[in-house]
């Protein structure tokens, strides 16, 4: 039996007020268990982000729960949630995020040194080499390029050892061999040490990384792809657009 790193259990999130009101995700239930590299898909607009940012503790659903390593994302203070995500949640982002006038070192401490947690410079040191970026400790993100500064990124949300590890398009802004190294550190850090990953993608190719595929259309999961392969999931793209009309 292998235990669940992420459940959402009738997760519904709805913006705006009557008029312009909109269900970015409508009821969506899944449970992923530890150690899988899931990638999620969908148009524009299907509520990929929002999927994430409720899943990730970045957003309040506005009813169902969601539940990490079987622990409910807190329903309590801003500062309990943020606590939850520090300790839990790891979160890569397409355009990176990093402070430009920190080094590379500085980057992926920073989340344990704002928990309060000891700084483990070892630790941090370990992770850099695992990225490919050991010779890089003292450099600032502009000396470095973008997929480079991507694998600073996963490091720094690799060193407080997430539950699940959350990449909302995170080859987004990466060229196709950049976006290769980054896809297969991801796989890494699932197969080698066993890490969760949910990642949000519109290449079939970098889609076909991960274990399985989950289908998004106007908020809903309306498909589940094991083993994907790049052709596979294209196919099954170009069908979800012509069901919602894109
Ligand atoms: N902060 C927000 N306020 C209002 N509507 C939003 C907000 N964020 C997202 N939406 C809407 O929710 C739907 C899903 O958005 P999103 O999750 O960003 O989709 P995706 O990531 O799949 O492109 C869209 O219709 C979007 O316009
Ligand atoms: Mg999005």
């Amino acid at each position: 039996m292998v235990a669940e790193a992420l459940r959402l259990d009738a997760v519904s999130r709805v913006y705006g007020e009557s008029g312009t009101r909109v269900t970015a995700l409508d009821n969506v239930s899944l449970v992923l268990p530890q150690g899988s590299f899931t990638a999620v898909m969908g148009p524009s607009g299907s509520g990929k982000s929002t999927l994430l940012q409720c899943a990730a503790g970045l957003d309040r659903p506005t009813s169902g729960r969601v539940f990490v390593d079987g622990e409910e994302i807190a329903d309590g203070s801003e500062a309990a949630l943020t606590k939850f995500r520090r300790d839990r949640i790891g979160f890569v982002f397409q355009q990176f995020n990093l402070l430009p006038t920190l080094t590379v070192m500085q980057n992926v401490t920073l989340p344990l040194k704002l928990a309060g947690r000891k700084i483990d410079r070892a630790g941090a040191r370990a992770v850099l080499e695992r990225v490919g970026l050991g010779d890089r400790l003292d450099h600032r993100p502009s000396e470095l390029s973008g997929g480079q500064q991507q694998r600073v990124a996963i490091a720094r949300a690799l060193v407080s050892r997430p539950s699940v590890l959350f990449g909302d398009e995170p080859t987004g802004a990466l060229d196709t061999r950049s976006a290769r190294d980054v896809l297969v550190l991801l796989q890494e850090a699932v197969q080698v040490y066993g890490q969760t990953v949910v990642m949000v993608t519109h290449d079939p190719v970098a889609a076909s990384y991960a274990d399985a595929v989950l289908f998004l259309a106007d908020g809903r999961i309306v498909g589940h792809m094991p083993r994907p392969t790049a052709d596979a999931v294209a196919a099954q793209m170009t069908h979800l657009g012509d069901l919602v009309g894109v």
